[in-house]
């Protein structure tokens, strides 16, 4: 039963001096956090090929099914994280409501989210790096723009895809991304350095991404070709999730990503200043925000261009382009991008670093991932290692291989936090709410039927790498973090003082 040991929520709350973090935070810091955190390659990318592929015009629609699935979940945080303002977010929760097993779960499947989400991105900011420094003639050295070797699969090789020669594997000419490299390392530093400098960049970065972003949206609605909405939904193809409303669900599944991150807020209660208060602002707050956001800017994308040549690279650059849009405009949107995937990476990054604090405080992985230095009160260890796990990660491995388990790994995620709010509500009904969910348990219920459902639409190889991942975690827990957990420890000094 050991394996279902929960930590007391006394503990978990309990900050010791030596491990303190810095309250920094305030409200508008968590919501700008939160989005600097999702705001970045599905919008910048992603909306195009589900418009193209997936859902034509319709690709609103599914903007607004993963909204409201996302709401549900993040009301289920918003009640978490101000219940219990600790470091960790899900896995932290999930410690305290269906115990250690679960907990490790989560902490494991966090970095699919976190490490690899932030890895993705980062890849995905030197391709508009290169993008930007084209338009002033500067190039990066082939031998450095990319990963080398990128992944091909048999639809990729018929569409006769750049350096798709074979299926599997196929050398891209190139040694290393460098700039996905230099954007892991600015982004480790500035979070090493401060709590505070890290939230400061943030919001700067998110003033002038939302600003870009608002400007294009300006431009596109005076230049919308409302014909480019019809038909709104394609007929289906004959394939599932192209067109008709299965294409509506597997493009709601594509653009999750872009909603990824408003819950990397939570990991960072232990750094706001008023948690309780603020946690829900923080979550709930970038998350309205920014499905408002993402529906004006998809509406406008497809009315200004067919969503038939949406499949680019640069969906929101070929509309500029393709409605003469003037050139400051256009090079703002690489600025844009730029900038907006950066922030992305920070707080990827961020949430990352103290997921594994949280795990290591609780002796699930080495002690020293809790280090927090003593002048910068940041858990610089843990923020160094993760640094250097998406630094190699981003560049070394292409795209395709980063990006397939982040959905997945998310969902998952979001639906125990789901389960974990119910469990909570049962187990300790006592406990000081600040922010309740409100209809129990029915919005809990709807979160998990929606991440589980948009975890449907995700093909079945996505869901067997999850399961392999998931098996490489147990393994490592029943090595290391079983007999190494705080709980287990404390539990064997008990008893050793019992018998002597
Ligand atoms: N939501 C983040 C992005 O779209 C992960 O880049």
């Amino acid at each position: 039963m050991s394996l279902f040991r929960r930590k007391p929520l006394a503990e978990l709350m309990s900050d010791d001096g030596e491990h303190g973090l810095k309250r920094a935070l305030t409200a508008t810091n968590l919501v700008l956090l939160g989005i600097g955190a999702i705001i970045g390659a599905g919008i910048f990318v992603l909306t195009g090929v589900a418009a193209a592929l997936h859902a034509g015009p319709a690709v609103p629609i599914s903007m607004v099914i993963v909204g409201i699935a996302c709401t549900l979940a993040g009301l289920c945080y918003a009640e978490m994280a101000s219940t219990v303002p600790v470091a960790g977010s899900a896995y932290t929760y999930s410690y305290a409501t269906m115990g250690e097993l679960v907990a490790w779960i989560i902490g494991w499947d966090l970095v699919l989210e976190y490490a690899m989400g932030a890895a993705t991105v980062a890849v995905g900011w030197s391709g508009h790096l290169a993008s930007l420094l084209d338009i002033f003639g500067l190039h990066i050295p082939a031998a450095m723009a990319q990963a080398p070797f990128q992944w091909c699969t048999g639809p990729n090789v018929q569409a006769a895809v750049a350096g798709c020669a074979h299926v599997g594997w196929n050398a891209t000419g190139s040694l290393i991304n460098l700039p996905a490299i230099l954007v892991s390392v600015l982004m480790t530093t500035v979070l090493v350095i401060g709590i505070r400098e890290s939230a400061n960049l943030n919001n700067l970065i998110v003033v002038l991404k939302v600003g870009i972003i608002l400007a294009v949206v300006g431009w596109g609605v005076m230049h919308l070709t409302p014909a480019n909405w019809t038909p709104y939904i394609p007929p289906n193809t004959g394939v599932w999730g192209e067109f008709g409303w299965s294409g509506v669900l597997r493009g709601a599944g594509l653009v999750f990503f872009a909603y990824i991150g408003f819950d990397a807020v939570s990991t960072a209660a232990q750094e706001a200043k008023n948690p309780q208060r603020d946690m829900p602002i923080g979550i709930l707050g970038s998350l309205v925000v920014c499905t408002l956001l993402y529906v004006v800017v998809s509406a406008v994308l497809t009315g200004m261009v067919s969503y038939t040549e949406l499949n680019v690279p640069a969906p929101m650059a070929l509309a500029m382009q393709r409605t003469g849009a003037p050139n400051w405009l256009r090079v703002s949107i690489d600025v844009g991008a730029v900038l907006g995937l950066a922030s992305v990476v920070l707080v990827q990054m961020l949430g990352q670093s103290r997921v594994f604090y949280a795990m290591s405080r609780d002796g699930l992985i080495g002690g020293w991932f809790s280090r927090v230095h003593p002048r910068y009160h940041t858990p610089y260890l843990s923020t160094i290692f993760t640094g250097f796990a998406v630094s190699v990660a981003s560049g070394f491995l292409p795209l395709q291989i980063l990006g397939q388990l982040v959905n997945i790994g998310t969902l998952l995620a979001f639906a125990l936090v789901c389960v974990g709010v119910i469990i909570l509500r049962k187990k300790r009904p006592d406990l000081d709410r600040p922010f309740k969910v409100p209809f129990m348990p029915v919005v809990p219920v709807l979160g998990v039927l929606a991440c589980v459902g948009l975890m449907a639409t995700l093909p079945a190889d996505t869901w067997l790498r999850l399961a392999v991942w998931l098996a490489v975690g147990l393994v490592i827990y029943f090595t290391y973090g079983r007999s190494n957990s705080t709980l287990q420890r404390e539990r064997d000094r008990a008893r050793a003082a019992g018998v002597s």
